[in-house]
């Protein structure tokens, strides 16, 4: 099916309004729901799954250090809009099919409230998942300004659910921020982009069984998914009107399994000012921008004097990344028309400084973890994806000190490029550096085989989800805190996550 590209405008995600407000804590309820919504107009009306009745979910506002109170209900069919896959982890047969847990990607929060992928429950609360702890969430919010997203978590069926719709924007704003005289109210836009294939009846395609089918199931999950159209907002290729002048997007990559590698059919310079975890020290000046999944970027691009200009967001990451195949990569994502009259002068400015970044030091480092990323083939004969040779179900392994700071190295032993996102903390990239992996099976040693690589440009900032490229080795510091618990560690691309490239840890007193 060929969908027309740039005949729907942009749609921004509603702001969500609290419940109430004391002086000690906003209240927010947030219920999932099915619901039809048209994601392009030459398509019937899309059955997805939303929070508050909206795909994406509403952008939920915080101040730094406002404590947030939300109590996430579940008021989903009992039967999933997706095929799902009873053999992977999690989705077995003795467990309902339906089943949610929420969790603020990048949010330092207590453990209780962070969406372990064992906490799900079910419509009503009826049934919950054996670490299921509590209702209501709360959130401290004791971080600097950044764009985070909620999406949904649930063991075995996260790919399913976040496809579903399940994902929204969560910003933290702080006073640094605003004095800054960013772009802001109307001239900020939060994007999030994701990747969809559609049945001819409008509905969500998503595979049955890889391309390789497995005949001994009906469904089994696939390696990756790719759709064939992009979806900024929860719209198939549209288009945006602006005024002549600088504009903030939160660029958020919220697609299963797809990278972009972002790039202005105009060639003109994009400003990244913020990466996962807030503001950046400087501005970069970037002709593309590679955003695996989870992956966010802060960016200001100014049109002014591009008066009647039509700018197209081009996207030519390989699927899978970096050495997919050329027929996966969908080259566009929007339109952006510079149409609408200057409403006044642009005063919002590119800062050329934000704020100290400083440096963590591996001085600093108490203990240093080699953790390997593989891949293996299952008595199905399909990929599997572990962490340091282990699924989710091995005993845990990784268990920082509170307040330690730890090197992990993270040794990517399989061809594809996997985000590694860690819950809780954010992280700074210390390099990365081509070793030789057929050495390293054999002897678990390491044998660099090329220049220490610093940090790309955009990275120069707080992360909490970091590429690791194959036959390479990425190292990163972290210093764990300020919560002790359970928490998770993860490749985000989702069909990874959801067959076993995912393991517990636990912060330890
Ligand atoms: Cu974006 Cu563990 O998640
Ligand atoms: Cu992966």
């Amino acid at each position: 099916m060929i969908l027309s590209k740039f005949v729907n405008e942009l749609p921004i995600p509603p702001v969500l309004k609290p419940r109430r407000k004391d002086q000690f804590h906003t209240y927010y309820k947030v219920n999932m729901t099915e619901f039809k919504q048209s994601l392009h107009s030459e398509l019937n009306d899309t059955k997805v799954w939303g929070y508050e009745g909206s795909y994406p979910g509403p952008t939920i506002e915080v101040e730094s250090g406002e404590k947030v109170v939300i109590k996430w209900t579940n008021n989903l069919p009992a039967k999933h809009l997706l095929p799902v896959d009873y053999t992977v982890h999690g989705a077995h047969l003795d467990v309902p099919e339906v089943r949610t847990v929420v969790h603020v990607h990048g949010a330092s929060v207590e453990p209780e409230s962070d969406g372990y992928p064992e906490a799900w429950f079910t419509r009503g609360f009826k049934q919950v998942g054996p670490y299921f702890r509590k209702k209501v969430y709360q959130y401290d919010n004791n971080m600097q300004a950044c764009t985070l997203w909620y999406h949904d978590h649930t063991l075995g069926i996260t790919r399913l659910n976040i496809y579903a719709g399940l994902a929204g924007f969560y910003l933290i704003r702080d006073h640094r921020e605003r004095l800054l005289n960013l772009p802001c109210g109307q001239y900020e836009i939060p994007l999030i982009i994701q990747d969809k294939s559609f049945n001819e009846d409008g509905s969500l395609f998503y595979p049955r069984q890889p391309e390789k089918p497995v005949p001994q199931l009906e469904t089994s999950i696939v390696p990756e998914f790719f759709g064939d159209t992009i979806l900024a907002n929860g719209k198939v290729w549209p288009f945006l009107n602006v005024e002549p002048r600088k504009y903030r997007f939160r660029l958020l990559n919220g697609s299963n399994s797809r990278f972009y590698r972002f790039k202005l059919d105009s060639g003109q310079l994009i400003y990244q000012i913020g990466t996962d975890g807030g503001l950046m020290e400087y501005p970069i000046g970037m002709k593309e921008i590679i955003l695996a999944p989870a992956e966010r970027a802060d960016v200001i691009i100014d049109f002014t004097n591009l008066e009647g200009k039509n700018i197209i967001l081009k996207n030519d990451a390989p699927a899978p990344f970096p050495d997919g195949e050329p027929e996966n990569v969908v080259d566009t994502v929007m339109e952006i028309r510079v149409t609408l009259p200057l409403l006044s002068i642009d005063t919002s400015v590119i800062p050329s400084y934000m704020k100290p970044f400083p440096k963590m030091s591996e001085q600093s480092a108490s203990k240093e973890r080699h953790l390997t990323l593989d891949e293996k083939t299952d008595k199905y004969g399909r990929e599997i994806m572990l962490l340091d040779g282990k699924g989710w179900g091995a005993p845990i392994t990784e268990y920082p000190k509170v307040g330690s700071t730890e090197v992990w190295y993270l040794i990517n032993l399989t061809d594809d490029s996997h985000p590694i996102h860690i819950h809780l903390i954010h992280f700074q990239v210390l390099e990365r550096r081509a070793f030789n992996v057929e050495i390293y099976k054999k002897e678990r040693v390491i044998q660099y085989t090329g220049p220490l690589m610093p940090p790309v440009p955009q990275e120069r900032g707080w992360k909490d989800t970091v590429n690791a490229n194959p036959n390479e080795v990425t190292r990163i510091i972290m210093t764990f805190g300020p919560y002790t618990g359970l928490y998770v560690w993860h490749c985000h691309m989702l069909e990874h996550e959801d067959y076993e490239m995912m393991r517990p840890y636990i912060v330890i007193r």
